[in-house]
């Protein structure tokens, strides 16, 4: 591995250094500067080992994926644990930035770039293997909402692999090691791709601007705060699901054709929040959009009551959940409409408890649901992260 990068850097050098004689000094300067940075994004590490699965607890990475696989039927509890102590090896060996065994494509392990992993486990999967007194409390498939229009292509599976990186080759690279390893296992039934802003370009953090113009992730459990922990990772419980977390995976199709018709302030009502700063909304309500017009007053210097924010807030303490959406852009249409929307990812240690009141609130009444569609739909247990020698689930399959 060192002499692979050595190797590489050397080449980088050798490049800026062929343009000294070709070219002035500035360029020289700036393909040295853009070396420096590449390295370090190359050289992030997130710890892979500890007490939960790495990727929910970190700021969030610039592009992602997540494959969802259905199980070959022969695949049974000896064959995941089999499939789990695979995905375990790979996963390390990616977080530190290292090729996988018998790696087609070394080269291309280049560093961890801010790499994570994680494996979720669908409530189909502990049907399928005979297992359903192991589903943990509260982990439930979601019931059909009123503005869902599901497609079977982005929902549902009995295993999903979630990773994420901050370089796009790193990302394609450690999905095509860890599906590598997973084919012999299962199929896979959908994978989605998104992405988030480059580390470094806003301010650091999960918090982000999503493709409605939002600041997205605001009020949200502080990282490695006692509050997450309450709110994600389960404390009781069989003993193999303790440290775990249950995820809700939304694929939300935004309609911004329409939503781009809306004027700034309209816009921060919708959310109940300003569109430039995040901060919650102060003021007077704007009453040019059509649908607002006819319910409200002028003059009002408060979050309207159909503001997303007000239907999402909790309304009881254990309604909290962490929100981690990557954006998407899946292609533009001949008329120019451009296919985006959110992955949205929740966490929660009591899916039925937590997200499930909040979900039916937005479903009862939320403005925000005019220019969003629910179009995929899955919830995966996330099995407590691995000691060294121990393998993600091992309880659970052994
Ligand atoms: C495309 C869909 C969605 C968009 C664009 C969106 C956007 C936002 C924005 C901009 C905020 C305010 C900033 C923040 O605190 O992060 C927010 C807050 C929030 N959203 Fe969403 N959201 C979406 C879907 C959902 C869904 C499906 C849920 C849960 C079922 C949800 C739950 C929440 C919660 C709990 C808050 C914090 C409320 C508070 O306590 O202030 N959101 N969302």
């Amino acid at each position: 591995m060192v002499s692979r990068r050595g190797f590489l850097q050397g080449g980088a050098i050798g490049v800026a250094g062929s343009a000294i004689g070709a070219t002035s000094g500035s360029l020289v300067a700036n393909a040295l500067n853009n070396t420096a940075a590449e390295t370090a994004t190359a050289k992030r590490q997130l710890p892979f080992y500890g007490k939960h699965q790495m990727g929910i607890e970190t700021p969030i990475q610039a592009v992602t994926n997540l494959v969802a696989f259905d199980l070959k039927p022969e695949t049974d509890r000896s064959s995941m644990l089999r499939w789990m102590t695979l995905l375990t090896d790979d996963i390390a060996r990616l977080s530190r930035g290292e090729p996988v065994l018998a790696d087609p494509a070394p080269e291309l392990a280049i560093g961890p770039a801010g790499f994570s992993a994680y494996v979720g486990l669908g409530k189909s999967m502990f049907i399928k293997l005979g297992m359903e007194s192991d589903i943990p409390a509260g982990f439930i498939d979601l019931p059909a909402f009123k503005m869902d229009q599901l497609e079977e292509k982005f929902s549902g599976g009995d295993v999903v692999i979630h990773v994420a990186a901050d370089d796009p080759i790193a990302l394609s690279h450690a999905t095509r090691s860890l599906v590598r390893d997973s084919i012999p296992f299962a199929s896979v039934r959908w994978t989605q791709s998104g992405f988030a802003h480059t580390p470094g370009v806003v301010k650091s953090g999960v918090t982000h601007r999503n493709l409605m113009g939002q600041i997205d992730g605001t009020a949200n459990p502080q990282l490695n705060s006692d509050d997450f922990a309450s709110v994600v990772w389960m404390d009781q419980g069989p003993e193999w699901a303790v440290g775990g977390t249950q995820m809700v995976f939304r694929r939300i199709a935004m309609q911004l054709d329409t939503w781009d018709q809306l004027g700034t302030k309209s816009k921060e009502e919708v959310i109940g929040r300003k569109l430039a700063s995040g901060a919650p909304l102060t003021g007077t309500l704007e009453t040019d959009a059509p649908d607002f017009a006819a319910r409200l007053p002028n003059g009002l210097s408060v979050i309207p009551d159909f503001a997303h924010i007000r239907r999402a807030a909790p309304e009881a303490f254990k309604e909290r959940i962490f929100r981690r959406p990557f954006s998407y852009e899946a292609g533009i249409s001949e008329s120019g409409s451009v296919d985006v929307g959110l992955l949205w990812c929740s966490y929660q240690a009591n899916i039925e408890e937590q997200f499930l009141p909040i979900q039916r609130r937005l479903e009862e009444f939320d403005l925000l649901n005019k220019w969003t569609v629910p179009v995929g739909s899955a919830t995966f247990f996330i099995p407590k992260g691995p000691e060294p020698d121990s393998v993600i689930a091992q309880a659970l399959f052994s």
